[in-house]
């Protein structure tokens, strides 16, 4: 790319751009909407215009993820078994039809268990909460938010409580982005996925029934999709692996930036603390994490990005950090504001995130939760997770200071 007639290489690195998103990816604006990285041999989509078009695209495809781990078993001689049969279940590694039945499927099974999801979550978090209130402290990221949905989940599918955080997959999650990741982070994404999978199946297996079992059968045959317990087992793993990052990045760097926009100390119930009510908040929170850091499109056919053309063939990155920081889309970007519209956390277009229906009421849950328990105060010891695809804290240490 030339920039004045001057040849320009943008370096990126996206291990350093994870750690530290907005002070590296700022500078890049100045070349424009979309970018050549000519180091990673990709374009870098990083204004919200830009990625909606990018977003709305069909000429612009997912990475087949699955096939690329049945190649790199070919390749590698790995057994990635676990990995591509998780990847086989996830929507955003396929176009076309797989995709489609997947998109029904995961439709029809969210509709079906959003009230028992809710009525879970509500219970859950009270819990939770509740623990932390009494002990006056606690961490926020272990001790709430990378908990809510395993606990909800394995409550659903019958894990006895002391198993449930065994359903985490954290670092299973840097795994999945195969283009980006090292051997030794593919073959532990399989080996952590194939434990999840292994106590799933065993469950399903046994013969226990639940309502959520049935409800998960329900979308697969109204889908076309084949009901075995091991299609059960793998819709279900997928399930976990979409939804349980995600929010608890949402959670955290949520709560996160609240504390850091009250000066350490929020009373989430009080009008004049500056942050935006209701709904507004959610999205904002939700703009602010973009706990999906990324995704990944190639192009199947000459076409164009914002006047950019992009050669059919080529790889394009969406920066879903970068559009949500837009300053042309949304001024002063690092503040939390009301009445902003457009960001793009939940992706878009045929792809958008099916679940955000839900998950912008159990955040509204959190909020509301949050408000009642008392003054919340930061402490030091938050720890971003080193993680490339979700933007999340490890460690968010609070103290509840009650209100006299
Ligand atoms: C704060 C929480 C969440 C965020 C920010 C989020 C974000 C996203 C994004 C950005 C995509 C599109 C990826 C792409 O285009 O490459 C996506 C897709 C998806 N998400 Fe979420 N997600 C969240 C929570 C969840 C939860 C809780 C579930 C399910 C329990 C879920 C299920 C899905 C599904 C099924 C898709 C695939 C849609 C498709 O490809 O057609 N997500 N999500």
């Amino acid at each position: 790319m030339t920039l004045w007639g001057t040849p320009v290489t943008l370096d990126y690195n996206h291990r350093a751009v994870s750690e530290t998103p907005q002070a590296l990816l700022d500078p890049f604006r100045e070349y424009g909407d979309v970018v050549w990285l000519p180091k990673l041999n990709r374009w870098l989509v990083l204004s919200q215009p830009a990625a909606m078009e990018t977003l709305r695209n069909s000429s612009l495809q997912v990475l087949k993820r699955r096939d690329m781990a049945l190649r790199l078993e070919d390749q590698v001689g790995l057994n990635l078994a676990a990995l591509s049969s998780v990847l086989n279940w996830i929507p955003f590694s396929h176009d076309g039809a797989r995709h489609s039945d997947l998109r029904e499927a995961f439709g029809r099974l969210l509709t079906s268990i959003t009230a028992d999801y809710l009525k879970a979550y509500e219970d859950v978090s009270s819990e939770l909460l509740e623990k932390m209130r009494v002990a006056e402290q606690g961490d926020f990221a272990t001790g709430y938010a990378d908990r809510l949905h395993l606990e909800i989940v394995g409550r659903f599918i019958g894990v006895p409580p002391s198993e449930r955080q065994k359903l985490a997959c954290h670092t299973a999650l840097d795994g999945f982005i195969l283009n980006n990741a090292s051997v030794r982070e593919i073959r532990d994404a399989n080996t952590q996925l194939a434990a999840i999978l292994e106590t799933v199946h065993a469950l399903i297996s046994s013969g226990q029934s639940s309502p959520f079992l049935e409800k998960v059968g329900d979308a697969l045959r109204q889908t076309g999709l084949e009901d075995t317990p091991t299609s059960r087992s793998e819709c279900i793993v997928a399930l976990i692996v979409l939804g349980d990052d995600t929010q608890a990045g949402a959670l955290t760097v949520g709560l996160a930036s609240m504390l850091d926009a009250c000066d350490g100390a929020l009373c989430l119930d009080a009008a004049d603390n500056g942050l935006p009510k209701g709904q507004s908040l959610v999205d904002e929170v939700l703009r602010i994490a973009s706990p999906v850091k990324n995704s990944a499109r190639y192009a199947t056919e000459d076409t164009m990005i914002c006047g950019h053309a992009i050669a059919k063939g080529e790889n394009v990155t969406l920066s879903f950090q970068a559009a949500n920081f837009d300053p042309k889309a949304f001024p002063c970007p690092h503040m939390l504001k009301d009445g902003r519209r457009g960001h793009v956390a939940f992706g878009g277009a045929r792809h958008l995130c099916t679940a955000m229906p839900l998950v912008r009421k159990t955040l509204a849950i959190t909020f509301r939760h949050l408000a009642t328990i008392g003054r919340i105060e930061a402490r030091p010891g938050r720890q971003l997770a080193a993680c490339l695809t979700v933007h999340r804290y490890e460690h968010l240490p609070i103290r509840i200071v009650p209100e006299p």
